[in-house]
């Protein structure tokens, strides 16, 4: 077999393609299923097994001489244009470049990022998958709170003890044993406590994220949606702060004419609580369809850290104050672009998203 080997790797030398017709003649020789590649590999498998170690680093090293052979030609008579096939024609228009998009969600987290970069916000990541303590407990939803239904979860099973605290077992109502109680977070809120566990004021951070919620998925809800939180921890921090720089967001994102009104809500990790509503972009807050004939449309939820919050990561809630909010990207993508299904957002129709070229 040696010797076969060697032979066809001089006759490999020596062949010469000239034409697509020797090309062809070759592969059908060579490469083809009843090629000589093919019968080489079949009277492999009868090869001694002391042999074989040499033999079989042979043969695959002819093979591949005989399938860089065949590259090289194939491009060489095939690749070119069809009548001058050695040479480049320099007038010929050249391919056009085909730029995509940026995904509206890209885009419109971009902006939001930007805004609050310009006034002194780091941007912050952190992870999906949350346990119950960062999801939920450190930020006053203790387990049986009913906000905790305020946002359907997703959990995650966990088949091994968890060794860290913070991390309690998981059992469902109807009695199956998750484990260590991890969940898909459902709010960016988690990445404050992440945040403040490991630094200490002054804390002025966004962060920006996916989350997810166990919702059926409809034009106006989906199991994952997106969000940018908002973190600002120091001395004296007051309600004042927080409205100001609502307000200057708001002007920067939907136009400096934009006002916002706040109304009082509830929110278990925010003392007092509040949902912001900015005049409504699109018609100038005379009423339209977008803002149902209101003028007003919600933006995000916001409020001043609640003290018990800060108590759990550790800061001074006698010296510190803070404010934090949240805000759902699709939202706003949605109201400033008017697109009436979520779902579009994901489904990644090329018809969708070159809409947003000069975005
Ligand atoms: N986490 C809330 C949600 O997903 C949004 C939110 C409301 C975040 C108020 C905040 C806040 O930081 O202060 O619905």
């Amino acid at each position: 077999m040696k010797d076969r080997i060697d032979k066809l790797l001089s006759e490999l030398e020596s062949v010469e393609i000239k034409s697509k017709e020797h090309l062809e003649e070759f592969r059908l020789k060579f490469l083809a299923k009843k090629g000589i590649v093919t019968s080489l590999f079949d009277d492999f498998k009868n090869i001694a097994s002391a042999e074989r170690k040499e033999v079989g680093k042979n043969l695959n090293e002819l093979k591949s001489k005989i399938q860089d052979k065949y590259n090289r030609f194939k491009e060489k008579l095939e690749g070119g244009d069809e009548t001058s096939s050695s040479e480049t024609d320099l007038t010929k228009p050249a391919e056009p470049i085909v730029f995509g998009a940026r995904h509206p969600i890209s885009i419109v987290r971009n902006q939001i990022t930007d805004i609050f970069s310009r006034i002194g916000f780091t941007v912050k990541e952190d992870r999906e998958i949350e346990d119950d303590w960062h999801n939920f407990s450190a930020l006053n939803l203790p387990e049986d709170h009913p906000a905790r239904d305020m946002q359907d979860t997703f959990f995650v099973a966990h088949p091994r003890p968890l060794p860290l605290g913070g991390e309690k077992q998981q059992v469902l109502p109807n009695g199956e044993d998750l484990g260590g109680a991890f969940v898909l977070r459902t709010h960016t809120s988690s990445v404050q406590i992440r945040v403040m566990e490991n630094s200490q004021p002054p804390i002025r951070s966004i962060f920006p994220g996916r989350v997810y919620r166990k919702e059926n998925i409809s034009a106006r809800a989906h199991c994952f949606f997106h969000q940018v939180e908002g973190l600002y921890v120091d001395e004296n921090v007051s309600f004042a702060d927080l409205k100001q720089t609502l307000l200057y967001f708001a002007q920067e994102m939907f136009g400096e004419k934009t006002k916002i009104r706040m109304r009082p809500s509830y929110f278990p990790f925010t003392e007092p609580s509040a949902e912001v509503d900015v005049t409504c972009f699109i018609c100038g807050s005379k009423g339209c369809p977008v803002c149902k004939q209101s003028g007003w449309v919600e933006i995000l939820g916001c409020g001043m850290v609640h003290p018990k919050v800060l108590e759990n990561c550790k800061i001074d809630s006698k010296k510190y104050t803070g404010f934090a909010f949240g805000m759902g990207i699709e939202r706003i993508a949605m109201l400033k672009y008017q697109i009436n299904d979520i779902r579009l957002f994901y489904e990644n129709d090329v018809r969708f998203l070159n809409q947003f070229k000069s975005a």
